[in-house]
């Protein structure tokens, strides 16, 4: 109901909608539509109430709800279906649960703060509440188990095709999932997955993207390596613009490689990436190594020369690669 009242608001602009038009439009009393409002003040909308003439939407909060999503989201089946939390422990665990008990290929959850957000290599990740997009999709892509990276490379191009459509950011992408700005982490993508032999059952990619997180907001260790959108941005941007562009963008781009294959979408990330071309320090188990991060490959494996000229294919789920400065000891 709540929805209804706001696309009805929404779609007269700053002309006030009386409360009897709203209570005929959805055949509701027009005290229940005034407890409606009052709900939705309490949510964070600010709604104009002018005697005699009715509501006006002046400002809606800044929340990742449901129905600010819809209202600008753009796609066909991408983020149709919603899970929002205000707090999750990570958005990675809720959409795997669902996924488990079978929910449809798209499904979006998202979450204003996770208590113990997950990232790569068992590390956390800081999620502050309202203060970044923490957000995990459900995909169910006909490519074999070992090809999900694929959906890693995928979500790295939506998200800093979107990004970077906001003035004053560009972002690159660090093989295999990171997005950085300023040699600052600005995302983090971790891509789960439930496969049997030859079949993905689903893929859950989480994507954690700081967008106004402060200083003060991480921990030291984090203080350092992390940057927000907010940081660089020249025009103002919401969190849920962003977030509608990048499922619109994963949407194209997932619908794209499905009917014209993979080569186009890696030629988009070999334009975004930092890393191809660069010395790198490869920090596998049990070895560690630098050489020259030349290419990615069709299943999204980076192929790096080694000094004694060797080809090496690096699989993501092992490494930590790094700018081979590290050689010199600038990085740890
Ligand atoms: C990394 O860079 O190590 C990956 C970080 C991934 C963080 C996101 S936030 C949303 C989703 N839920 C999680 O628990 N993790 C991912």
């Amino acid at each position: 109901m709540r929805k209804r009242i706001l696309e009805l608001l929404r779609g007269h602009g700053q002309d006030p909608v009386s409360g009897e038009e709203i209570s005929k439009e959805l055949g509701v009393s027009r005290t229940a539509v005034w407890k409606h409002i009052q709900t939705l003040k309490e949510e964070g909308y600010q709604i104009e109430s002018i005697q005699k003439r009715g509501y006006i939407l002046k400002e809606a909060p800044d929340r990742l709800f449901p129905q600010e999503i819809n209202s600008c989201l753009e796609t066909k089946w991408l983020g149709r279906s919603i899970c929002y939390e205000d707090c999750v422990d990570s958005t990675n665990t809720v959409a795997k649960q669902l996924a488990n008990s079978g929910c449809d290929n798209g499904l979006l959850v998202v979450a204003e703060e996770q208590g113990a957000g997950k990232g790569r290599l068992s590390r956390g990740w800081i999620s502050p509440h309202a203060k970044g997009i923490w957000f995990s999709v459900v995909l169910k892509p006909p490519f074999l188990p070992q090809e999900a990276s694929k959906c890693t490379l995928l979500a790295a191009v939506a998200v800093v095709k979107a990004v970077n459509s906001i003035k004053g950011v560009w972002a690159a992408i660090k093989w295999p999932n990171d997005i950085l700005l300023n040699g600052r982490k600005l995302v983090g993508i971790l891509t789960e997955m439930n496969a049997e032999f030859g079949h993905i059952n689903y893929v859950v990619i989480g994507t954690g993207i700081n967008t106004n997180a402060s200083p003060e907001d991480y921990p030291d260790e984090v203080r350092e390596i992390a940057i927000s959108v907010a940081d660089v941005a020249t025009e103002e941007f919401t969190r849920v613009g962003l977030l509608a562009d990048i499922l619109k963008n994963l949407e194209d781009l997932y619908e794209k490689a499905l009917t014209e294959g993979f080569a186009p979408i890696l030629k988009e990330w070999r334009q975004y990436s930092c890393t191809l071309g660069q010395e790198v320090k490869v920090i596998a188990p049990g070895m560690t190594y630098f050489g020259t991060a030349l290419d990615i490959d069709e299943e999204g494996l980076l192929i790096v020369k080694k000094e004694d000229g060797q080809l090496e294919k690096v699989v993501a789920g092992d490494v930590s690669i790094r700018p081979a400065a590290a050689k010199n000891g600038a990085y740890q």
